[in-house]
């Protein structure tokens, strides 16, 4: 890496050696000559916010990379049963876990099976924390579970789930539920999703389809079967070693403990003491939390963990990345309230010149 230049790390990142050299400024780094070596620090800041990892560009090729439990995000259109097949599987999970800890909130739970393997479930209100997480470039669910009910079959928002996991690539695993219900049909939700350009299993496609009841919990053990296999077919590996790229799932303030961040490594892990920017706000890892409450050292890929020490209160979807002092911490989130603040001054301005347009 020694000697990397800002010209050399414009044509790594697809970026404009201006842009780079704005960022650099923003966060309070020398700018010289575009020839002039920078440090790998600077370097991946840099290239971080303009969404890229040198780490991964430069070092990752030896990396090891290790298997890990999917990330699932539960979809559907009102009342076909998204926090009922939540609750029923988070049941599942503490059942099997009998661990002394008071299971929290978290937004997000991991079931594990009698197999050994897992599955983190994202409980946070679907739609919104999927799009806020794809607004954000940082697409966390590797599955979209699709809960459609059998007596009421596809409704507008099942289409719109389907086409957000579309656009985003992630693959759905469709799951029908009420089958309990005396009115339930699933057959011709089969129908419906097939007419809507879903390739089913059954019509020789490959997303799968599961008959559920989320009130009685049949076909539970099927869903999570289903949901392991898509894992399988899609051979999810994550770096383990070194510095981690994180997402918030969900944050909220606590009286006593402060800021408090729900987050999903998807590289590397992360560790108490380390310095963080997230988002906007920065702040040093002074705790981390499983599901469980138990207290833990390390948080590595696809496993949900609770953060305590942030200064301040980042949003769902934002990105968490690790530096390696207070000074860099704070010049980043600095540097990117100062990008949020002209942005916001820019649309302001905007919005006043159209409105001096109508009235004019
Ligand atoms: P929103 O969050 O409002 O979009 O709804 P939701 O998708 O989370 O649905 P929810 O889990 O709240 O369930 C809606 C209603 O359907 C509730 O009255 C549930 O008790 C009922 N319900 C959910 N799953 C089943 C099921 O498998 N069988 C039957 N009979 N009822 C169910
Ligand atoms: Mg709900």
């Amino acid at each position: 890496f020694e000697g990397m230049t800002v010209v050399e790390l414009a044509k790594r990142t697809g970026s404009s050696v201006r842009s780079l050299q704005e960022i650099m400024a923003s966060v309070g780094e020398k700018v010289g000559s575009e020839f002039d070596p920078i440090t790998i620090d600077v370097a991946e800041l840099v290239s971080t916010e303009v969404g890229v990892n040198v780490k991964r560009l430069h070092s990752e090729e030896g990396a090891i990379l290790k298997p890990r439990p999917p990330v699932v995000t539960v979809m559907g259109h009102v009342d076909h049963g998204k926090t009922s097949l939540l609750d029923a599987l988070r049941k599942t999970a503490v059942a099997a876990k009998e661990a002394g800890g008071i299971t929290q909130h978290l937004g997000a739970f991991v079931v594990s099976m009698p197999s050994g393997a897992s599955i983190t479930f994202l409980d946070t209100p679907g739609h919104a924390a999927f799009t806020a997480m794809r607004a954000r470039g940082a697409a966390v669910t590797d599955i979209v579970t699709l809960v459609v009910a059998a007596d009421d079959g596809v409704m507008p928002q099942t289409l719109e789930a389907m086409s957000h996991a579309k656009e985003a690539n992630v693959p759905v695993v469709v799951a029908i539920n009420k089958c309990d219900k005396p009115g339930a049909d699933p057959e011709r939700v089969r129908i419906q999703l097939g007419s809507e350009g879903l390739p089913l299993e059954d019509l020789g496609g490959d997303v799968q389809v599961v008959e559920i009841s989320a009130l009685t919990g049949t076909g539970l053990d099927k869903l999570e079967e289903a949901l392991l296999l898509q894992a399988e077919l899609m051979d999810l590996k994550a770096r383990v070693d070194g510095p981690a790229q994180a997402y918030v799932v969900e944050a909220r303030v606590d009286r006593g403990r402060g800021p408090l961040v729900t987050a999903i490594v998807k590289s590397g892990t992360l560790s108490v003491g380390q310095y963080i920017v997230v988002g906007a706000e920065w702040g040093r890892i002074r705790a981390i939390r499983d599901t469980l409450g138990r207290a833990t050292e390390l948080a590595g890929p696809a496993i949900p963990v609770e953060i305590e020490g942030m200064k301040g209160l980042p949003m769902a979807g934002d990105d968490i990345t690790v530096v390696g002092s207070e000074e860099r911490a704070r010049m980043l989130s600095q540097g990117r309230r100062k990008k949020l603040e002209q942005g916001r001054l820019e649309r302001m301005s905007q919005e006043n010149q159209e409105i001096c347009a109508e009235e004019g």
